[in-house]
């Protein structure tokens, strides 16, 4: 068996998760991921990290999908260390015109995937008394953007869910923190229009989107024994776009 603590990923398959998967690989843990549907780019991961990379399928909104991932990595592959909550989609649109099946899809992946799969998770963890949850959030549900009131509300509610499951879990020595990345080149900022993007970067003291690089640091920070006494926190890591 190789070494190495688990951190199970969801979303690695692309973006902001796929970074994550790279960094966590390097920096010597084992990475759980699973997405709806597989990459090359993980394929290529794979045949590079072998058993130290597990790439599974699951869908986020699909409740009864998370129970076996969560099992299948603690008896085959071991005890979960770390939870990032990382997938994610966002659907920009005036609320007054967008279809409800819409929104429902957008909290069911975003919002109650994550709560499901942490409570799935933390079971294991509260056994052990040790591990970590990092959910993605972003600044869109500190600040709001006019668009996207449905995904705002989805990350709003992941910070709150950060703070009270820090409480909860505490005791436990289980730390809870959330990241909320500015805009990052990703395929989920693509919808953003030219003017959008100009305009992001006009505002943006650092003069420039965000890369998933720019938030890997964080994560390995959080999962470090630097962050010990860190917990119930949500980072934002956004070129300072909001300060
Ligand atoms: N990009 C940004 O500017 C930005 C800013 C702030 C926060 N964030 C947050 O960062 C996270 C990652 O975003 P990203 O930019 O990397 O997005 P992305 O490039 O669109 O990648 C999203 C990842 O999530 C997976 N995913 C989506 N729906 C899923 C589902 N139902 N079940 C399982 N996996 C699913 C995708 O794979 P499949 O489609 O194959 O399932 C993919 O691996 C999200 O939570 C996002 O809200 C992004």
């Amino acid at each position: 068996m190789s070494e190495g603590p688990i951190v199970l990923l969801s979303g690695g398959s692309r973006g902001l998760g796929l970074v994550l998967a790279r960094h966590l690989l390097a920096s010597g843990f084992r990475v759980a991921t699973f997405s709806r549907k597989p990459s090359d780019a993980l394929d290529s991961a794979r045949a590079e990290h072998g058993e130290k990379l597990r790439v599974m399928v699951g869908d986020m909104a699909d409740a009864d999908s998370l129970r076996p991932i969560v099992s299948e990595v603690e008896r085959d592959f071991g005890p979960i260390e770390a939870l990032v909550n990382n997938a994610g989609i966002a659907h920009a649109g005036l609320l007054a015109t967008m279809p409800p099946a819409e929104i429902e899809r957008m909290i069911a992946i975003n919002l109650t995937g994550a709560l499901l799969l942490a409570r799935l998770v933390v079971r294991k963890m509260i056994v052990r008394s040790r591990g970590s949850v990092i959910n993605i959030s972003s600044i869109i549900g500190q600040r709001g953007y006019s668009g996207l009131a449905a995904y705002s509300a989805t990350k709003a509610g992941l910070d709150g869910m950060t703070r009270a499951l820090a409480r909860e879990l505490g005791e436990r020595q289980i730390r809870v923190n959330a990241i909320a990345p500015g805009y990052l080149e990703t395929e989920l900022t693509d919808e953003l229009t030219e003017t959008q993007r100009e305009q992001i970067v006009r505002r943006t003291p650092l003069g420039r989107l965000g890369t998933a690089e720019d938030i890997a640091g964080t994560v390995l920070f959080l999962l470090s024994p630097a962050s010990a006494f860190i917990t119930g926190q949500t980072f934002v890591i956004d070129g300072g776009i909001t300060c």
